[in-house]
């Protein structure tokens, strides 16, 4: 349902991989490879690689994100990086509620909401990423719980804000396991996301914003996923490392 009113996002979240050299060269692949894209491309990189990323992807259509920010704009918190900074940097894209921060980092539906809130804050668009653990899905609550990650993450997001979301709708158990949800099973999700957001705003705003697809998303699967009536692009992990595979998504996502 007007899936032309949206444009589709490939986002490479290229997690804790890629030294800044090794970001050049991946980059300086990448770049021709995606320069005809009809669908936006952007890469997530680790801290260390932005001003790599920025410097290498300076004028060509390829945005440049963080994969995480905190939600104060200074302050006293050793070791973290705060939205402002990012900002100002030129980085216009974040991650935010990766599963792997979820999981790993004690990151709660609250503190995505604090991280969102900040990054809009600050000027940026955000990814804020949502979904289930296996068991949750075999449980039958995959709706309700991603209804509740969204609903808290979009907290005192207003319609204009929204503008600058994406959703990324990312089950954990496809999550670099190499088990990419069905196509069926993807719009399912990504359809029950965007209920949810004609109730928290209206059906302008759903029929607006951008929601992904990430799991295991390749070369190979993408062109059925990303055909779906309610999946608008992928935010990628492992292919994201490789060029041509990366390309590939990006160009089925062109369509
Ligand atoms: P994957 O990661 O493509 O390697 O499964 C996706 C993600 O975690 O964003």
């Amino acid at each position: 349902m007007n899936k032309q009113l949206r444009k589709a996002v490939i986002a490479g979240n290229w997690k804790m991989n890629k030294t800044p050299s090794e970001a050049k060269a991946l980059l300086e692949e990448i770049k021709p490879l995606v320069k005809d894209a009809g669908c936006d491309v952007v890469v997530c990189v680790p801290y260390v690689d932005l001003c790599t990323a920025l410097e290498a992807t300076k004028g060509t259509n390829i945005g440049v994100g963080a994969e995480n920010c905190h939600w104060a704009e200074s302050g006293a918190f050793t070791g973290e990086i705060s939205a402002v900074m990012l900002k100002e940097m030129g980085v216009q894209y974040v991650i935010t509620g990766h599963s792997e921060r979820r999981t790993y980092f004690g990151d709660t539906d609250v503190t995505v909401q604090k991280r969102t809130r900040a990054a809009l804050d600050a000027g940026l668009t955000v990814i804020v990423c949502v979904g289930e653990y296996l068991e949750q899905r075999e449980q039958g609550v995959t709706a309700e719980l991603v209804a509740m990650q969204t609903k808290i993450a979009l907290g005192g997001v207003s319609k204009e804000e929204l503008k600058r979301i994406i959703i990324a709708y990312e089950p954990v158990w496809a999550i670099g396991t190499g088990k990419t949800a069905t196509a069926e099973q993807a719009n399912e999700v990504c359809a029950q996301i965007r209920k949810v957001i004609a109730g928290l705003y209206d059906q302008e705003a759903a029929d607006g914003i951008t929601i992904q697809y990430g799991g295991s998303m390749n070369a190979k699967n993408a062109d059925e996923l990303v055909a779906q009536p309610d999946v608008d692009g992928g935010l990628i992990g492992g292919a994201a490392l490789k060029a041509p595979d990366f390309a590939a998504i990006v160009k089925a996502a062109s369509k």
